[in-house]
């Protein structure tokens, strides 16, 4: 059975064609549901133009205004949304530092089929997860070159990044590497904007780069926060450095037309796909239900 067919058998019918069946026990681990205020909701997706920020290359997280849009916050390690990230990280640790490693399993890369269905909500929450709670440090790199979010959703502005690194062989990837205050954690951020980003996440100096943060960093896991696969060609392109992949799919909104084409594009780039089930949302008053699975698939399930 072809890596498709399995993902669209453990996501039962969570995604858009198939609505009104609840999915099999077994098709997808149900994860306590994680209530976030509507509030928070809508803080999240119109970004306050007095976002704090700071443009050295140590980033302050505000552990307030992170919880108060429903990301993890370092209060948070006993609540649902910490106890999610728990079950959706384990497998993930398990691949990239367990007894039978995958090959390059701690290169991560989280993705979707379309654009805004939790990425980068999810890269990120993985992100603070792993690195508050266990003895692993975390590099998490905005990868959606073209549109990145990670300075919006965690205050900060910085001038160089990813493809800076990539475009000038003289900078070090070291040199913008940012740090926060949570310990373990590290942000490469997307850096200045390339009209032929695609090309420099294709090239020689990308293989190089990605070869570099492995073999440095092979204690620590590297999480990218990727574009869509279907709106832009960059995530097929880093899915084939990427040892894991976890694919976000929304809940009762991606149409299983377009997980198929998505996971059909990154087929044979990367064996081990997991799938995060996001934001199904069963809205009561004044509350928004948010809520998680997690089916691996590819050579963990085999
Ligand atoms: N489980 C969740 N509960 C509450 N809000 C969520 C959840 N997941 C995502 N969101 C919100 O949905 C919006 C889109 O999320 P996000 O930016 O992570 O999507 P994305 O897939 O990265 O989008 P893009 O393709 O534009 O990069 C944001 O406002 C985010 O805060
Ligand atoms: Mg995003």
């Amino acid at each position: 059975m072809s890596i498709i067919e399995k993902a669209l058998g453990k996501l039962g019918d969570q995604s858009k064609e198939d609505v009104s069946t609840p999915p099999a026990q077994e098709q997808v681990v149900q994860i306590e549901p994680l209530v976030v205020k509507a509030e928070a909701q809508t803080h999240a997706s119109s970004p306050s133009p007095s976002t704090p920020t700071t443009t050295s290359r140590a980033v302050n997280l505000d552990f307030k205004r992170l919880g108060a849009r429903g990301f993890l916050t370092n209060g948070d390690e006993r609540g649902k949304l910490a106890e999610e990230y728990r079950m959706i990280k384990r497998p993930l640790l398990a691949n990239a530092f367990g007894p039978n490693p995958v090959l390059k399993g701690n290169l991560i890369m989280v993705t979707s089929s379309l654009p805004g269905e939790g990425k980068s909500f999810s890269a990120i929450n993985l992100a603070i997860s792993i690195a508050m709670e266990l003895d692993r440090t975390v590099l998490l790199v905005d990868a959606d070159v073209a549109k990145p979010s990670l300075p919006k959703y965690l205050g900060f502005q910085a001038e160089h990044g990813l493809l800076d690194v990539l475009r000038d062989d003289k900078r070090d990837l070291s040199s913008v590497i940012m740090r926060t205050n949570i310990e373990k954690l590290s942000i490469l951020p997307a850096g200045k904007t390339y009209a032929r980003a695609t090309e420099l996440l294709a090239s020689d100096a990308m293989d190089r780069l990605i070869a570099d943060v492995a073999n440095r960093y092979s204690d620590r896991l590297v999480l990218f926060d990727s574009p869509p696969i279907l709106a832009t060609s960059e995530a097929s392109v880093l899915a084939s450095h990427m040892g894991q992949i976890v694919m976000v799919v929304e809940s009762e909104k991606t149409p299983k037309s377009a997980l198929r084409e998505a996971l059909s594009r990154i087929e044979g780039t990367c064996d081990v796909v997991s799938i995060v089930l996001n934001k199904s949302a069963t809205p009561t008053a004044g509350d928004y239900y948010g809520y998680y699975g997690y089916g691996g698939y590819g050579k963990q399930a085999e």
